[in-house]
């Protein structure tokens, strides 16, 4: 395989790999695409000013975040469906992230159960709930999380219905996926991936494999308002983050 050397490297690789189901799921963002442009301007509007004559030889960028030390200031993102990417994506970042001594993101939907993936990043994991329905199901996970020794929860709701993603939505792209003659053929397209996808079985939404666990990725979560907030405190025994607050008055 081709060296990684940089984000496109590896964008390029993964479109000439992925169905092009797959990678419309990782790779598009919802309507026409002018969000993700706006943040991707803003990224790259930010500049480093560097100061000159300090010794600079030792460089420790660690920091203490939500009562746990980590070696650098940011983390892997809660995503979805990894291992739609390729078998063992999941396991690879939790051990990544084992590694390098920074926090993983475990998604509700997340294709590697929450126990292992805890297990893997060696503590390093929080959970990240999406709130569905009228919340009671989400619970549920709660207690799950916190009995696997999650110490971190991230509630994400920036998400309360399923934006319309162009992209995915041209693909037919579900979760579970539905196989018609498009992706049929999409499939038979790009051998490697549906051989070595094929030989792992198929990828699943893990935590819901488990009697009792039911996720509908559609289902509304519009419902989720300051009430449900304070159950889930009273719920939540440890640290609680809000993802995706956007506004000041919030
Ligand atoms: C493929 C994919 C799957 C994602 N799945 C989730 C998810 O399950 N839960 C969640 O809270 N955010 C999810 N996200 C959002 C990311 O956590 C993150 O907030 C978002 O991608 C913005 O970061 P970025 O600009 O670095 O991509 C997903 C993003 C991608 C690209």
């Amino acid at each position: 395989m081709a060296a990684i050397h940089s984000y496109a490297d590896a964008r390029r690789l993964a479109r000439r790999h992925l169905p092009w189901m797959v990678f419309d799921y990782i790779d598009g963002a919802a309507g026409a695409g002018s969000g993700e442009a706006a943040n991707l301007a803003a990224l790259r509007d930010i500049r480093l000013q560097p100061r000159v004559l300090v010794d600079v030889s030792r460089r420790d960028l660690g920091v203490s975040v939500l009562g746990q030390d980590f070696r650098l200031p940011f983390g892997i993102s809660p995503m979805g469906m990894c291992n739609l990417a390729r078998p063992g994506a999941d396991l690879m970042l939790a051990r990544l992230a084992a590694r390098l001594r920074i926090p993983l993101g475990v998604s509700t939907v997340a294709s590697t159960a929450m126990e292992r993936l805890i297990e893997e990043a060696e503590g390093l994991a929080w959970f990240q709930l999406y709130f569905s329905g009228d919340g009671r199901g989400t619970m549920k996970l709660v207690d799950r999380a916190n009995e696997a020794g999650y110490r971190v929860l991230i509630l994400t709701l920036d998400v309360p219905e399923v934006g319309l993603r162009p992209r995915e939505l041209r693909r037919g792209f579900t979760m579970p996926f539905h196989i018609g003659p498009a992706q049929f053929l999409d499939f038979a397209l790009h051998p490697a991936w549906s051989l070595s996808t094929l030989a792992h079985g198929r990828p699943e939404m893990a935590n819901f494999q488990k009697p009792g666990f039911t996720f509908d990725r559609t289902e509304s979560r519009a419902r989720a308002d300051w009430d449900y907030f304070r159950q889930l405190r009273d719920r939540w025994p440890g640290k609680l983050v809000v993802k995706g607050v956007t506004s000041v008055p919030d």
